[in-house]
């Protein structure tokens, strides 16, 4: 049985000063769920304060975004060796990265590798835009995306990679997709592929993640769906009460689904 993760992706939220009370509101709760990954991926500036408050509490830090060259006159960016040296994840490929600075899935892959190659855990991201999901091309689209995305990586390495599906129109606009239409996504294009590449093995025990207006309305029957591992939550995260239910939404389907399968 694959362990739920569910991360927060605070995006452009939060300085320094509001992730500590966020954090301060969440950690009495998080504690002592021990059946769910969880995570947190806040801005840059607030990483050393996350990491240091996190330490031992259960909660993984991650960052959203890294650059693949490991140092050197690249303005601007943060590299895998410096996201490593406290971070234990990285988000790559977030479809607003995709839409507002040029990721594709070749830089994708780069930024896969290199995250990798620091021996960090990656969340990579696949999902259509609405265009594409209205003309019938999900499955093509998330194919390629992974397809690309993925190039190159071995089994071994695929032990540390989360696939997190996000459909883009379902990103912010409060219009998840169903449990049904997303664990298709997920159990009839994404597990295969991911069969294909790293074996049956590994990619039984690799987690796939939705996200897309996630709350704590949807979120226990999209973790209910055979091949929906988790979640990566957006706005829904940068409210305590809000992620709280997530994670615990997920702790309660696992408790649920191990019951019955005893
Ligand atoms: P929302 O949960 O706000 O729809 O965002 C999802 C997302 O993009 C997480 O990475």
């Amino acid at each position: 049985m694959r362990k739920f993760f569910v991360a927060g992706n605070w995006k452009m939220n939060k300085t320094i000063a509001e992730a500590q009370a966020l954090m301060e509101a969440m950690l009495p709760q998080l504690a002592g769920i021990d059946n769910v990954d969880i995570g947190v991926a806040p801005p840059y500036l607030a990483l050393p304060a996350m990491v240091e408050r996190c330490r031992g509490a259960g909660v993984k830090v991650g960052a959203q975004n890294l650059f693949w060259e490991a140092s050197g006159a690249y303005t601007g960016e943060v590299a895998a060796p410096m996201v490593a040296e406290i971070c234990e994840f990285v988000i790559v490929g977030h479809s607003e990265r995709r839409k507002f600075f040029g990721e594709t899935d070749e830089t994708v892959n780069q930024r896969l590798k290199a995250a990798l190659a620091a021996g960090l855990e990656v969340i990579v991201c696949v999902g259509e835009t609405l265009e594409e999901n209205e003309a019938g091309l999900t499955a093509a689209v998330v194919t390629r995306q992974l397809t690309e995305g993925l190039a190159g990586i071995t089994e071994a390495q695929a032990a540390k990679i989360t696939i997190a599906y996000e459909p883009v129109w379902a990103i912010g606009t409060g219009r998840a997709a169903t449990p049904e239409d997303a664990n298709r996504v997920h159990r009839d294009v994404i597990r295969p592929l991911l069969r294909q590449q790293f074996g049956d093995a590994r990619a039984e025990q690799m987690r796939i993640q939705y996200g897309g207006s996630v709350t704590p309305d949807n979120a226990a029957e999209l973790f209910a769906m055979s091949d929906i591992d988790g979640a990566l939550v957006g706005g829904a995260s940068l409210k305590a009460e809000s992620f709280i239910a997530i994670v615990k939404a997920a702790s309660l389907v696992a408790i649920i689904e191990q019951e019955t399968k005893k």
